[in-house]
């Protein structure tokens, strides 16, 4: 899966047009024949699948299949595209030593097929989880052909990627070039960078040791080691602003759970202090940051704080709900 800034649609153009292949992914499945040959396309609507087909005739065997088949020779590749609007994207690769024909009843010995899957995911304006799948039909118990495969899969995605953005992305894989070196981003950030990260814990944490101050935005999914004692603790009040009522806290139990208890409508969803869901305003009091959230300097101003593990220094908590 690769998290993408870009709009799914603008993706699912870019997976229906392969004559970019040739121009974009020479070197891993491009060649000039898929520019070259015409397609033909199919729209089901009643069933919301387009179909798109490109079928090459003795054309150049790309080193994606080359390497990871044996074939030495050209070859005749189809591809047969199916599209179930609006997310789902299978390609179903043959590629067969020129002038293998599949038989009629269907069997196809000298082929070998690939379906290549993108479950195009949008998680936001303008972004998407790109989730793909190489699968095949042969050779499936050859760790090394999956490897290969994998990779250049991979490298072929960040390829359209790197498109997108030209130089204003760079990207670095650690399979290629080691543990980033976090000196080289870090040490000399311009006034006004943000720094976004998501990863590992140890990545995090490496991160948040040498981020300058104040500029660090990170997203776990797991909490903070220190941080999960939440939400043991002696028991307090939580005076709900907009109602003027008040909740008792006991130990054991998050504020998020007493207000819901109370029966006071709010949003959440990891419980666990990693996701910023349940963030709420302070009007009083000082809470007690259990989180993996907030920056020190949010923890610091006291101004919010995530209500489903955090809780309270004093006895008394206002709160904007
Ligand atoms: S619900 Fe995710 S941080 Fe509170
Ligand atoms: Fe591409």
């Amino acid at each position: 899966m690769e998290p993408i800034d870009a709009d799914y649609g603008l993706l699912v153009d870019n997976l229906l047009d392969l004559s970019h292949e040739t121009y974009l992914h020479g070197g891993h499945i491009g060649t000039p024949e898929v520019a070259e040959t015409p397609i033909t396309t199919e729209v089901d609507e009643g069933a919301g699948i387009v179909r798109v087909s490109r079928h090459m005739d003795d054309a150049e065997c790309p080193p994606f299949y080359a390497r990871s088949t044996g074939i030495s020779g050209r070859i005749d590749r189809w591809q047969d595209i199916e599209y179930h609007t609006p997310c789902l994207y299978v390609l179903h690769s043959r590629v067969a030593p020129t002038g293998a024909v599949p038989a009629p009843d269907g069997g196809d010995p000298e082929g070998f097929h690939t379906e290549i899957t993108y479950a195009v995911t949008p998680s936001g304006d303008g972004k998407v989880y790109d989730f793909w799948a190489v699968s095949r039909d042969w050779a499936t118990d050859d760790a090394e052909v999956t490897e290969f495969l994998y990779k250049n899969n991979r490298t072929v995605v960040m390829q359209d990627v790197d498109a997108r953005y030209g130089d204003r992305v760079r990207i670095v894989p650690e399979d290629e070039s080691g543990l980033l070196d976090l000196a080289s981003v870090l040490d000399d950030v311009a006034p006004g960078t943000l720094v976004y990260c998501c990863g590992p814990g140890g990545l995090l944490d490496a991160v948040e040791a040498r981020c300058p101050a104040g500029i660090l935005r990170v997203e776990r999914f797991r909490p903070k080691e220190a941080d999960v004692q939440a939400p043991a603790g002696p028991e307090f009040e939580v005076v709900l602003a907009r109602s003027g009522r008040t909740v008792a806290v006991p130990p054991g139990v998050s504020v998020l759970d007493a207000v819901r208890e109370a029966g006071v409508e709010v949003l959440y969803s990891c419980t666990e202090g990693t996701c910023g869901t349940c963030e709420t305003e302070v009007v009083e009091g000082e809470p007690d940051h259990r989180d993996s959230v907030l920056t020190e300097e949010e923890r610091a101003a006291g101004e919010t704080m995530l209500i489903c593990v955090s809780r309270c220094r004093g006895r008394r908590l206002v709160l904007d709900l």
